[in-house]
């Protein structure tokens, strides 16, 4: 068992140095490197993160891995390659991007395979193996961690792309689950090595639904939480191409929300605010928010900011959230 881990420990680190060397130095490699450049990606970028490219042949990592003595049906197993009817063992990934990913000492595990362009699926991600749990999983979390003992603070990201371009606008904290469903062990090995999460997905509705709901997972498990949001539906890749990695710092990640003020916006998207009986029902549903705040100090600062926008007194409010506060008790 412990032997088998380390053949598959040593074919996945083979199999990424090998997409990262036809990457850089074959003629196939040439359009995926014009790809990546046209995302803007560097060759530090790609050096750093590994990046590879799998040719479009059916078997060029599996002739490779038999060339050096892997066991073939050990490869399959370990979600490396698969095989046809008549017993053939052939490659999984073809005419791909490829992310290697990593465990959280450093070594490849997995990888994830963009398509070129457009097309599905998107990213093909390797399968569970004996080697990759992706509820366990974070990707970048080896490069982060060294950091996480003087800072507490992790980055949540939805894909690799952005972990990726984040970094290199200097975000050294980035991290993305494996699909935009956090895990409850991936929110405890958070924890463990953080205080502070600032959740950075999307912002389309699936990245904005995807946050609320990784929020509330990662408050339960004991962190504080903030939201950076981008406007225009676009993903922080999107952003930092259209706007500059300097922008992308100042206006998303500095102006990250405490998770309050995230939920009071989100509860928004519920209430139709332009009538009168919709205002009232998202002044109750936010105050029940403002209800559990322990500080009277913060409280009075987002009853302030109630007040304002939706012209009540003070007073009114404050009546309105200590029953709610009686209800709750
Ligand atoms: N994902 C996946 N399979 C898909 C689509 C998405 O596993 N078919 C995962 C990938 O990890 C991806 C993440 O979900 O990085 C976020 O998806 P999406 O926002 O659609 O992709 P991007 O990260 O923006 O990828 P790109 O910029 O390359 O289009
Ligand atoms: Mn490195
Ligand atoms: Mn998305
Ligand atoms: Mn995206
Ligand atoms: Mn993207």
């Amino acid at each position: 068992k412990q032997r088998e881990r380390q053949v598959l420990l040593d074919a996945y680190e083979f199999a990424a140095r090998m997409y990262h060397f036809l990457l850089k130095n074959t003629e196939h490699g040439k359009q995926a490197m014009a790809y990546l450049k046209g995302r803007g990606f560097t060759d530090k970028l790609i050096d750093h993160f590994q990046i590879g490219y799998a040719p479009p042949q059916w078997d060029t990592l599996a002739r490779q891995l038999d060339k050096r003595e892997f066991s073939m049906p050990l490869m399959k197993q370990g979600g490396l390659l698969l095989s046809r009817d008549d017993g053939r063992y052939y490659d999984l990934f073809r005419d791909r991007i490829m992310f290697p990913i990593w465990d959280a000492r450093g070594k490849v595990i997995a990888f994830g395979g963009r398509i070129l362009g457009e097309g599905q699926p998107k990213y093909l991600n390797s399968s569970e193996s004996s080697l990759f749990h992706k509820g366990r999983t974070l990707y970048n979390f080896h490069h982060v961690r060294p950091l996480l003992r003087k800072t507490r603070h992790l980055v949540l990201f939805e894909g690799y792309v952005d972990v990726i371009k984040a970094w290199d606008a200097g975000v050294s904290n980035g991290v993305a689950s494996m699909g935009t469903s956090l895990t409850e062990e991936n929110a405890f090995m958070m924890r463990k090595n953080a205080d502070l999460i600032t959740i950075c997905y999307d912002g389309d509705d699936a990245g904005r639904n995807a946050a609320y709901k990784n929020m509330n997972l990662l408050e339960k498990a004991g962190c504080e939480v903030k939201v950076a949001l981008i406007p225009d539906r676009m993903d922080p890749d999107e952003y930092i191409q259209a706007h500059g990695e300097e922008r992308f710092l100042r206006e998303i990640m500095n102006e990250a929300v405490p998770a309050l003020k995230f939920k009071l916006i989100y509860l928004r998207r519920n209430h139709i605010l332009i009538e009168e009986t919709g205002r009232i029902k998202y002044i109750q549903e936010a105050l029940k928010l403002l209800a559990v705040i322990s500080s009277p100090m913060e409280r009075e600062h987002y009853l302030k900011e109630l007040a304002e926008e939706f012209n009540q007194s003070l007073d009114t409010l404050k009546q309105e959230l200590n029953l709610i506060r009686q209800e709750q008790q």
